[in-house]
């Protein structure tokens, strides 16, 4: 058990509207003892979008994911549903799957000696297997020796995995949060996530610790001196002051704005469930610990992150769209490059962030603006967890 201190003052002053608070120490974001805390409470205890479905199309397709210390594996069934199970043989503990995504032919094979599962996780086959008997002389089960299954759901076209034994409640945890971030639990059934195609895929490999990169998108503060393309077609992101509506209120297009494109030209064919109130607007909602949603009228974009290690996540960043704008292959460079430009802009100033955090001159953290000041919450909410 990891004794973590905090270094923020135990009594805090009441934030009032010119108030800097201070941020958590630098110790949170390289310090590997509460990376490892922080897999052991947050990344293996809550709801963690880990692939999207459409990428396992075909029965045997399956991606590997780091969730929290372990690997994890999420297949596609004969039966057509996703299953989700530990990446880990139940004979000697050889890793199944060693690539990051592929299609097994009808069965997980384990290269070691060939103990094979079916797609639902079972053992199937075993080299000897029907004259092998457990400790008490019983034949084996094919289940108490199948793969270690991992609690799945699946929404907005996204598979989601929790590895605690009890999982918290989806519908809280995830539906709710985002419904609570739009003010109506059907606004994001508007934009149809689910059925939407990935149109574009970047995956960025920051060095940077998870929470920066959160923190960052909790947060327009920068926008103004980052974002000079987004605050174009974003003009309130441009007063910081104003820039803590960042998530949820949806930021309205400036006037010239035609659509959520890298020169404010018209986007593509919209998405037919945007609502009028919806239209024109930028949303923007986090779900912890790993999924950023962005929705716009035309596209929805859609973040994963992957953390790695303390100095270093993975994010991985959907471009979605209608069906047919993908098939048709309309041009979708414009608003792919609004936000790939908005992420590299952003991994770039967690990254330059990152090597301070082990400075002497961040030891006791440093300090939130008022418009930052809702980040003291995800502070706590970290703090909390990581003491246990
Ligand atoms: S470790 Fe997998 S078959 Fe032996
Ligand atoms: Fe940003």
């Amino acid at each position: 058990m990891t004794t973590i201190d905090d270094p923020r003052p135990a009594a805090a002053p009441a934030a009032n509207a010119g108030t800097l608070v201070p941020t958590l120490g630098g110790q949170y974001y390289c310090d590997p003892a509460i990376f490892e805390a922080e897999q052991d409470r947050i990344f293996e205890q809550m709801w963690f979008c880990a692939a999207r479905g459409a990428d396992l199309a075909s029965p045997g397709a399956f991606r590997k994911v780091q969730v929290g210390r372990e690997s994890v594996l999420v297949v596609r069934g004969r039966d057509g549903a996703l299953n989700a199970f530990l990446n880990v043989c139940r004979h000697r503990g050889a890793m199944l799957c060693t690539e990051d995504a592929g299609t097994v032919n009808r069965h997980l094979r384990c290269p070691y000696h060939a103990w094979t599962y079916d797609l639902d996780g079972k053992l199937k086959a075993a080299p000897n297997l029907g004259s092998l008997t457990d400790a008490n002389g019983a034949r084996i089960s094919r289940t108490e020796y199948g793969l270690v299954p991992v609690a799945l759901r699946e929404w907005l076209g996204y598979a989601w995995v929790c590895l605690a034994d009890e999982p918290p409640s989806f519908e809280t945890d995830v539906v709710g949060t985002v419904s609570a971030r739009l003010g109506d639990a059907d606004a994001v059934e508007n934009y149809g996530v689910g059925g939407l195609s990935v149109g574009r895929r970047v995956v960025y490999d920051v060095k940077a610790n998870w929470k920066l990169i959160i923190e960052n998108f909790m947060e327009c503060y920068h926008c103004a001196t980052i974002h000079p393309e987004l605050t174009e077609v974003l003009p309130e992101f441009a007063d910081g002051l104003a820039a803590q509506y960042f998530v949820g209120h949806g930021a309205l297009f400036g006037e010239q704005v035609q659509g959520f494109t890298i020169d404010g030209s018209a986007g593509v064919d919209p998405i037919p469930g945007v609502s009028a109130d919806q239209d024109r607007r930028y949303y923007a909602i986090t779900v912890r610990p790993n999924v950023f949603v962005s929705l716009v009228p035309d596209h929805v974009i859609f973040h994963r992150m992957y953390p790695m290690a303390a100095d270093r996540t993975i994010v991985e960043c959907d471009w979605l769209y209608v069906p047919d704008v993908v098939e048709r292959g309309m041009d979708l460079d414009r608003s792919v490059e609004l936000f790939h430009r908005v992420n590299v802009q952003d991994f770039d100033a967690c990254e330059r962030t990152q090597p301070a955090m082990s400075s002497r001159a961040y030891r006791a953290g440093g300090v939130l603006v008022p418009s930052e000041h809702h980040i003291g919450d995800f502070h706590d909410w970290v703090a909390d967890k990581v003491r246990g």
